[in-house]
């Protein structure tokens, strides 16, 4: 049978030339890289080499990039790294930070546990494509704001975010501005200084890299607590022996999503495109999220009286891999925040399937999708007592 993957956003393969170079490294770099003999020496230079390609691809200074174990830790370190500077300000000030209702749950969670510390967070609200408005943004700024932290893209139905123009009113207020690019490094152009972003969280394995790495951004000047202690590694930031195979798996993508930034996006836009275009030729079929501000390889629908989930499972049948909401929520059968956020019903919602094309999408593999997902519509829908056509 066929075999098409679509949830790219979920993770996406490591590329071959990252897989060599991560095999490669774990006979080059056996020392550990805080040893000052010659075997921890070279794989300090490798960790080295390999922060300046995550540094080059953001635009920022090389000593301004943190390795984490993953988008999750780079988030929770911001979060509560930044908070627990104003620790002492909680009994009498409330120290303050402004996110969103679409967040990831790796932000939205430390938040919430903060708030049970005592600080206060406030939601922003979405409009139905899922972006926020920048005048209820500035609006929500109070003397005691110490954080503003919105995601660059969202992670299920794609909405790209105005981070320049937020990173702007943060800076304008003299408030850190923090940004959760785990969806958006590798697709769309970031210059941090340029966007005004002080901290940046990314993932390795939504960009062709291992899972379990990421990195932290973190502006040169600005004051974070750690959250591990040990060794002091990484500035002190993050103690733990460097994970030497990850971060050379880290840079070897961020290396290749760099170069390959002027082809890839425009390509997996158009075979993107042509799979929103034939996709809402079936009756009662809707595209969720911004019609343009969204991610290039971002397609996420919703179809009239039947059930995302089984969907999911049909087009599984055919070999075919989406997703309903994030893969870190599908377990829960919840309805989705995000969708919830952008104005659906918890039906349509739950009527909600995401396709995250990537770098190997070719048109064929579309073609397949789009032959195969109007049969599986109709046949779950003459089975749906909530399709009464
Ligand atoms: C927007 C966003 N933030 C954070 C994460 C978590 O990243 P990681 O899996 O590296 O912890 C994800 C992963 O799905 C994500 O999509």
């Amino acid at each position: 049978m066929r075999e098409v993957f679509l949830d790219y956003a979920s993770t996406s393969p490591v590329d071959p030339d990252v897989q060599k170079a991560i095999m490669q490294s774990f006979t080059l770099y056996i020392g550990n890289p805080s040893s000052i003999h010659h075997y921890g020496r070279a794989s300090r230079e490798a960790v080295e080499a390999n922060r300046d390609f995550v540094a080059q691809l953001l635009g920022s200074k090389h000593d301004e990039i943190v390795f984490t174990a993953g988008g999750t830790e780079a988030n929770n370190l911001t979060i509560k790294g930044t908070a627990y500077m104003h620790k002492d300000k909680r009994k009498t000030k409330g120290p303050h930070i402004i996110t969103s209702v679409i967040e990831h749950p790796a932000v939205l969670e430390p938040c919430r546990s903060l708030e049970d510390d005592g600080y206060k967070v406030a939601y922003l609200p979405v409009d139905k494509y899922g972006l926020i408005d920048l005048d209820t943004l500035e609006h929500t700024i109070t003397k005691d704001t110490f954080l503003i932290s919105i995601m660059t893209a969202n992670n299920e139905i794609g909405t790209v975010e105005p981070i320049q123009e937020i990173g702007k009113i943060a800076h304008d207020h003299n408030i850190l501005f923090h940004t959760d690019a785990v969806q958006g490094v590798g697709k769309l152009p970031i210059d941090v200084k340029k966007q005004h972003i002080d901290l940046l969280s990314l993932s390795a394995h939504k960009f062709y890299g291992p899972k379990g790495v990421g990195a932290l951004y973190v502006r040169n000047g600005v004051q974070l607590q750690p959250l591990m202690h040990g060794g002091g590694h990484e500035k002190g930031l993050r103690s733990s022996t460097l994970n030497v195979p990850g971060i050379v798996g880290l840079g070897k993508a961020a290396e290749l999503a760099a170069k390959r930034m002027p082809t890839d996006p425009e390509r997996i836009q158009a075979n993107r495109d042509h799979l929103i275009q034939r996709v809402l030729t079936i009756e009662e079929s809707r595209l969720n999220g911004h019609p343009t501000k969204r991610l290039c390889n971002n397609a996420h629908f919703r179809f009239t009286g039947i059930e995302g989930e089984s969907l999911l499972l049909g087009l599984d049948d055919k070999g075919i891999a989406a997703s309903t909401g994030s893969a870190c929520s599908s377990q829960k059968l919840q309805a989705s925040h995000v969708l919830l956020a952008i104005g659906l019903t918890p039906v349509e919602a739950h009527g909600s399937l995401r396709f995250s094309l990537g770098r190997t999408t070719t048109r064929d593999d579309i073609d397949y999708v789009a032959d195969e997902l109007p049969g599986i519509v109709n046949r779950l829908r003459q089975m749906s007592p909530m399709w009464n056509r």
